[in-house]
């Protein structure tokens, strides 16, 4: 069992959930594995009909863990398990469910978008602000995101790193219900036993493209610049950055 994930099967639902509170749930590329290969198993077992990504504590994630952002940026580290989770999620055909109890940053919003049931709590938070760390967006969002909530909702999340709370998410048609936060996984847990075994799924050739592109934002200064401010606490200097974000 690796820490801070926590896989168990109830029933023909298969349960993923993020145990790294004290972290916002951020998620770290030994997270990300044992993620990964929860996932592409119950593609593969006929026992499992649905998958039920959920977080303990008040935050959904906070996205990738920047510390192995940072180790990947200068070329240390284990690489970017990032990736193969979202190619995983993207082929994925059995019915997803998601359970958001918090905030959702980063992958934890873009990994909404190829969920097939979401449910909020009353005070989440979803965001995907990729600018801020100078780097661009990541699974397939910028091509998922803007037909469902319109181009200039989804140029405001990416390029300026606005948050969409609940309530607004709901109207967008980004999540099925937004609940207070106790009975959020409750009723995952009974839409994921509820789910039927079809589900459309997005485009992957995408999602390469975007794995690529956030591998080669990793190697640039502002990307470093951006990952050394979050570890010092202060506020990065992005004067520099002048790329025009491409979400149309
Ligand atoms: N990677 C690694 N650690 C993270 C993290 C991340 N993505 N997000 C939060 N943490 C850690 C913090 O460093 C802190 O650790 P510490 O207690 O050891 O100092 C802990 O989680 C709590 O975070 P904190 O910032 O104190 O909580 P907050 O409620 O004030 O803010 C966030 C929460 C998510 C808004 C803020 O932590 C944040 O902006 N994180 C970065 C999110 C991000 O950029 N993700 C990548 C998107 S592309």
């Amino acid at each position: 069992m690796t820490e801070h994930i926590k896989i168990q099967q109830d029933s023909a639902v298969l349960e993923i959930a993020f145990t790294r509170p004290d972290k916002k749930n951020a998620l770290s590329n030994a997270m990300y594995r044992a993620a990964t290969e929860a996932l592409d198993g119950a593609q593969k077992d006929p026992t499992i009909r649905a998958v039920l990504f959920a977080a303990e504590g008040d935050a959904f994630t906070a996205g990738n863990d920047l510390a192995d952002f940072a180790s990947a940026a200068t070329g240390k580290g284990d690489g970017l398990a990032a990736h193969g989770f979202i190619e995983v999620l993207g082929r994925a055909d059995k019915p997803i469910v998601a359970a958001v109890p918090g905030l959702a940053v980063g992958v934890g919003t873009a990994m909404l978008l190829h969920c097939d049931l979401v449910f909020l709590a009353e005070g989440a938070t979803l965001s995907t602000p990729f600018v801020n760390l100078a780097l661009v967006p990541e699974a397939a969002s910028s091509m998922l995101l803007p037909p469902l909530i319109g181009h200039v909702r989804a140029f405001a999340m990416f390029a300026l790193g606005e948050a969409i709370s609940a309530a607004e998410a709901l109207s967008l048609g980004l999540a099925n219900k937004v609940l207070p936060k106790d009975e959020v996984l409750p009723a995952a847990r009974q839409a994921g036993a509820d789910a039927g075994n079809a589900a459309a799924r997005s485009d992957r050739s995408h999602q390469k493209v975007d794995a690529r592109q956030a591998g080669k934002r990793l190697q640039t200064n502002e990307a470093r610049e951006a990952l050394n401010a979050f570890a010092e606490r202060r506020k990065p200097d992005l004067r520099n950055l002048c790329h025009k974000m491409a979400v149309r």
